[in-house]
């Protein structure tokens, strides 16, 4: 049977590529009536230093914008990854049969820990807690962004590994991939970067809880080329390509309807289209999310139904494993 597991770091606003990449799919999984868990990473979250006081906050926000987005808690199981044990302790069972050279060959390890001085370790060994995300659901599919390509495929390794040494125990997960530019959507400063939380210039980036107005300013402000015309080439005209990419997911029309409809204006003016579009997108969305968040008892109540499904599975995952490991007696 197929079983969808994904999750998301509860580290400030979501932005429109953790939208159009991950949580798009996630809702249209869903309503699909997939089988379908979803995790806010908050264990994921501290591997770079991290704000004490604005941790739990940032977890409720995370759930008011996954419920405002269309996660129904009534289909999908949402839960705060700390609060299954099972998580932490798979994690170092795998992190015992993961070598350390596998891990510093991750394009995502060298990326956070090429500015800091010191590397926390909980950043290097951050793919095998990935790992034990999914394997404690036994997976077999994981919707994401493509930026977490390497980290899945080091799971599959790990599934592998385990099942060959101790026994068939997991199933090989299968990443999800949107099939276009959402995938990686850019930078809006530097379209030859992905859109991220983590760049230090806000201006990069459409988020999901962002005012009009600096949606506007930000889609005007954004990087393009010295070419007027609006059509799609990705790899030439990286910056327009994306803007298109945004402006077709929030309209539902394809890309040749818009360079149609655009053929008569220039980037400048097709800028300001793409702004009101998505303004008018993410209106619903975020009153859904303020909705949400004047009541956090519900959020909270939210998360811990979603914990006591999440570790119904996952204990028994930990338990086969246990056993397999033997860890356990038969007497
Ligand atoms: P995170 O929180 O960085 O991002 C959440 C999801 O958003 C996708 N994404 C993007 N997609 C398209 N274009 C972009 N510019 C873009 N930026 C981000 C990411 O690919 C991701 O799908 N390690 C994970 C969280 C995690 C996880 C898991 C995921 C923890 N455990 C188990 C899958 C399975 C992360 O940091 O995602």
């Amino acid at each position: 049977p197929k079983r969808i597991f994904s999750g998301i770091q509860p580290t400030g606003a979501i932005h429109l590529g953790n939208y159009l990449g991950a949580i798009a799919q996630w809702v249209k999984l869903q309503n699909n009536g997939e089988d379908m868990i979803l995790s806010i990473a908050d264990l994921h979250s501290m591997t770079i230093p991290h704000d004490s006081k604005k941790l739990s906050r940032n977890i409720l926000e995370i759930t008011a914008t996954l419920l405002g987005c269309g996660i129904d808690p009534e289909k999908a199981i949402l839960f705060q990854q700390s609060t299954v044990p099972e998580h932490t302790q798979m994690s170092w069972c795998l992190g015992c049969i993961c070598t350390m050279p596998r891990l510093a060959h991750l394009p995502q390890y060298k990326e956070k820990s090429k500015d800091l001085k010191d590397i926390p370790l909980g950043l290097f060994i951050y793919p095998v807690l990935q790992a034990a995300d999914i394997l404690a659901y036994k997976a077999t599919h994981v919707p994401v962004g493509e930026d977490q390509i390497q980290q899945i495929q080091l799971c599959q390794e790990l599934a592998r590994m385990f099942n060959s040494r101790f026994g068939q125990t997991f199933p090989i997960p299968h990443t999800l991939i949107t099939g276009t530019d959402y995938a990686r959507l850019r930078s809006l400063r530097d379209p030859a970067k992905k859109m991220s939380k983590s760049d230090t210039d806000p201006k990069s980036r459409i988020c999901i809880t962002d005012k009009p107005e600096d949606i506007v300013r930000n889609i005007k402000k954004s990087v393009t080329d010295c070419t007027s015309e609006v059509n799609y080439d990705i790899e030439q005209r990286p910056g327009v390509s994306n803007l298109i990419s945004i402006h077709s997911f929030v309209t539902g029309k394809t890309v040749d309807e818009i360079c149609k409809e655009a053929q008569n204006i220039n980037t400048g003016q097709y800028k300001l289209l793409v702004a009101d579009a998505v303004v008018e997108y993410l209106r619903p969305i975020q009153e859904r999310i303020s909705d949400y968040l004047s009541d956090q008892h519900y959020l909270m109540e939210v998360l811990k139904i979603g914990q006591e499904k999440a570790s119904e599975i996952s204990s028994s995952t930990w338990q086969e494993m246990q056993h397999k490991l033997g860890m356990t007696f038969n007497v």
